[in-house]
């Protein structure tokens, strides 16, 4: 009998993923100057110790004007290499893989963190404001100050910081690199029709608009080595009226296809409006992205990881048995319960469900399971 799909290992160039349940991509907002800190050891910590396959570490600034926040973590200075060093070796010593989402957060950054409302800094704030660029000077929402339009000089330094970003994660020994390409960020915003309006190369039709994100990615891959892989993470629809349709990404995966992006991480949503995270005002559905990972995984013929209110493990078994996804990423899932992927081994019927977890938490949870873990049964014999 063959097990689930989401406990088959996936090899993805030379990197192998135990299982298909990987951590998607979450802000901390708890750096300093970029770098880690011992919040992010602790956070990782609760994943690798929980049987994840693999792991995105947050959206890290290539330059230090691309943060989102003044708590957001770098790859700009070699300073930031043995942090993320810290972390790979953490998510090694536990067989899983690591990567880290690197980008540049465009007209998005500069901002205070969620729970101080996401806004603009100030420019005489503690946290004083910083210049935005963005294809054109057009703000994220009307109140906000408008980004400077990028220049030449401006797509020099954005592709000098790739390069040098994507040479420091190697040096951290990253398994691979995800391109943060979604969520209303700059690359998200060369490529979305309602962000776009240069009149030059890098602007227009689906070509013009793809340029600098394919130009990005070339230089990403020329770094990074042909035997690790890379991720991109689209926001595969904008959701609203004249922004990027599903068929545009395909076009998009196609392209990156071409230059060497393995996965495509299928989100959705930010160019005016919020990332669709439940809670908000319109409630998303489970699994309500999963549709966009399948049509980009059919469509451009390449792998894809779905996201998005992907909580049980049957709903994560099914949405690969039906070829939608080759991995899972969870996010908020995982911080409710890091220990998801033992339980899903176990919901799953997975033989030696505690072996999912090391050998120091799965050799006493094996001994636990021999026994009735029902109050109403007699009581345990007493331990000679
Ligand atoms: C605290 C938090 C931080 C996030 N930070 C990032 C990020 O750095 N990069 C990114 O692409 N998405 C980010 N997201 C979005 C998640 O990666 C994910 O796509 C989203 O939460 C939906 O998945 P979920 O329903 O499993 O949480 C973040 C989400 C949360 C809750």
């Amino acid at each position: 009998m063959t097990g689930p799909i989401l406990f088959t290992p996936l090899d993805l160039r030379g990197v192998r993923f135990k299982n298909r349940i990987v951590v998607s991509p979450m802000c901390q907002y708890q750096a300093v100057e970029g770098a880690i800190q011992d919040w992010h050891m602790a956070h990782h910590g609760r994943f690798a110790l929980g049987g994840v396959g693999a792991c995105v570490i947050e959206a890290t600034g290539v330059t230090r004007d691309g943060r989102i926040t003044p708590g957001c973590t770098g790859l700009y200075d070699d300073a930031h290499i043995p942090g993320m060093r810290a972390i790979a070796a953490l998510y090694r010593r536990f067989g899983a893989a690591c990567g880290v989402q690197i980008g540049h957060a465009g007209r998005k950054a500069s901002t205070a963190r969620p729970w101080d409302g996401a806004g603009p800094l100030e420019p005489g704030g503690p946290e004083p404001a910083w210049e935005t660029i963005a294809p054109s000077a057009l703000p994220h929402r009307p109140d906000w100050p408008a980004p400077r339009a990028m220049e030449a000089a401006d797509f020099e330094r954005v592709r000098e910081g790739f390069a040098d970003a994507t040479r420091r994660a190697l040096a951290a020994g990253l398994d691979f690199v995800e391109i943060h390409g979604a969520h209303g960020y700059l690359l998200h915003t060369f490529f979305s029709p309602l962000s776009n309006r240069r009149e030059d190369a890098y602007g227009g039709d689906l070509e013009g608009r793809m340029r600098f994100v394919l130009e990005i990615t070339e230089i990403v891959r020329s770094v990074w080595p042909a035997d690790k892989p890379v991720f991109y993470r689209a926001s595969a629809v904008d959701g609203t009226e004249g922004g990027i349709t599903l068929d545009d990404t395909i076009a998009l995966a196609r392209a990156l296809k071409a230059k060497g992006v393995d996965v495509i991480d299928c989100s959705s949503g930010g160019i005016l409006t919020g990332v669709a995270l439940a809670g908000a005002g319109s409630k998303p559905a489970p699994g309500h992205q999963v549709p966009l990972a399948g049509g980009v995984r059919r469509g451009a013929d390449v792998a894809t990881m779905a996201v998005g209110l992907i909580v049980d493990p049957h709903q994560a078994e099914a949405i690969l048995e039906a070829g939608e996804a080759d991995l899972i990423a969870l996010g908020r899932e995982l911080m409710a319960d890091p220990n998801w992927p033992f339980h899903a081994a176990q919901a799953l019927g997975v033989e030696d469900a505690d072996g999912v977890l090391p050998e120091p938490y799965a050799f006493y949870l094996r001994r636990r399971g021999r026994v009735s873990l029902d109050p109403r049964d007699p009581p345990w014999p007493q331990r000679t």
